[in-house]
């Protein structure tokens, strides 16, 4: 029987509360396909600064690296917030493990469950049938730049007045352009046939760049159509005409917006499940983050994470079947009614209004 080896990481705010469930469905559904998984849990974010100094310490890194792949619930909230630059912060530790994994690919599937067609903010007419692939690029863009904050001794000010100054860059290399966009015309074959690239080509060179090396890769992929769409009209058309959307192509931080913006087709954010993909162990994390606002209580949806145990298993262990069972299960609890706070709807039966846990084991009994 096969035994993989997962790294866990819970992190921070309703972290622990939702990896439990994931862990919960990973094991049901090992015992049902006969795989057999062991956990090695390590610290990551606000709850490793606090244990040792460090978002990201030397042996989470190793763990990860040395793991057959890694589950990550969140990371962040109020308690290490600064806008003092020189301390650490959590989501640093999130950025150096995907930096030091390699993980350039980050997918992220938006896909609208039938049952929560009116638990979205948007009209069921305009969300039924969507069923879209972000494809961020992870690993470059402003998020890894050359930056710095300091004392403007030049002086700022029309007047004169000294003041503080800092940037961010934003940088791309030709390779990092051209692997991102190889995995999303990969990824369109297997599904509808196109993808969309999202940039600012009209103002950014790297954009420019951008655009250039995804053209020269769809050149590869006839049987794939490539629509430039630039990043503040795909905002607008995302809300609008979601369904056009097959495999959505982007830069870091464009992907970071726009994954959250098309959450919302689903009808929350607590249900957008992502998967790192690149050279060495991938990494399976819900799209959202520690959600203080609800941390402790028991209340958070779970089933990002659940589809982050239904990826994992699909792109790590080869195990397609009982992603597809994970897949069925969650959409049979919804179907009966079920529903976390962030999903009830006008018409949901109250007792029918569960937790974290219930919701968990609601998936469980399903499988
Ligand atoms: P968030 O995603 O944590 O929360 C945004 C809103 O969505 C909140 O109202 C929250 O209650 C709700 N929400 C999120 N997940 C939910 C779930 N599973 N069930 C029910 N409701 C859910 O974003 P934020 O509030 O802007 O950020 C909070 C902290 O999380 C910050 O420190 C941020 O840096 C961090 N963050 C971490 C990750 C990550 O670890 N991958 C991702 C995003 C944000
Ligand atoms: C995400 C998060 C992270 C990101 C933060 C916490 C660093 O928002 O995974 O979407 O911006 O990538
Ligand atoms: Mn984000």
């Amino acid at each position: 029987m096969a035994n993989y080896n997962v790294c866990t990481l819970p992190g921070d705010g309703i972290g622990p509360e939702i990896i439990a469930e994931g862990i919960k469905v990973l094991d049901a559904v090992g015992a049902k396909y006969g795989a057999t998984f062991s956990y090695d849990e390590r610290l990551i974010g606000g709850a490793a600064i606090d244990a040792t100094g460090n978002p990201l310490p030397e042996e989470t890194l190793e763990a990860a690296r040395t793991a057959d792949a890694v589950l990550l619930a969140a990371v962040g909230g109020p308690k290490w917030d600064t806008t003092d630059s020189s301390k650490p912060r959590p989501e640093q530790g999130l950025l150096a493990i995907r930096k030091g994994l390699g993980l350039y690919t980050n997918l992220r599937p938006v896909r609208t469950f039938a049952a929560l067609s009116d638990a979205s903010s948007l009209k069921p007419e305009v969300i039924d049938g969507v069923d879209l692939m972000i494809v961020r690029e992870l690993t470059g863009g402003l998020y890894f730049g050359k930056r710095e904050r300091f004392f403007d001794e030049d002086g700022a000010g029309a007047d004169g007045a000294k003041g503080q100054r800092a940037y961010d860059t934003l940088e791309y290399r030709e390779y990092e352009i051209e692997r991102i966009a190889r995995q999303a015309f990969e990824m369109a074959k297997v599904r509808n046939g196109r993808v969309h690239s999202i940039d600012k080509a009209n103002v950014l060179d790297t954009s420019r760049l951008w655009r250039e090396v995804v053209h020269r890769v769809a050149a590869e992929y006839p049987e794939v159509e490539l629509i430039d769409m630039l990043v503040d009209n795909t905002a607008m058309q995302l809300i609008a005409y979601p369904r056009q959307f097959d495999v959505v192509v982007t830069e870091n931080m464009f992907g970071d917006i726009l994954s959250d913006e098309a959450s919302m087709l689903t009808g929350s954010l607590g249900m957008l499940a992502s998967a790192s993909l690149g050279d060495g162990t991938a990494l399976y994390e819900p799209s959202h983050g520690s959600a203080p606002d609800i941390a402790g209580r028991g209340i958070a949806n779970p089933l990002a994470q659940i589809l982050s145990v239904e990826m994992m298993l699909r792109y790590s262990f080869d195990m397609a079947d009982a992603a597809d069972d994970i897949a069925r299960a969650v959409a049979e609890v919804l179907d009966e009614g079920w529903r976390t706070g962030d999903i009830k709807q006008a018409d949901t039966d109250p007792n029918q209004v569960v937790g974290t846990e219930r919701m968990g084991d609601l998936v469980v009994a399903h499988l």
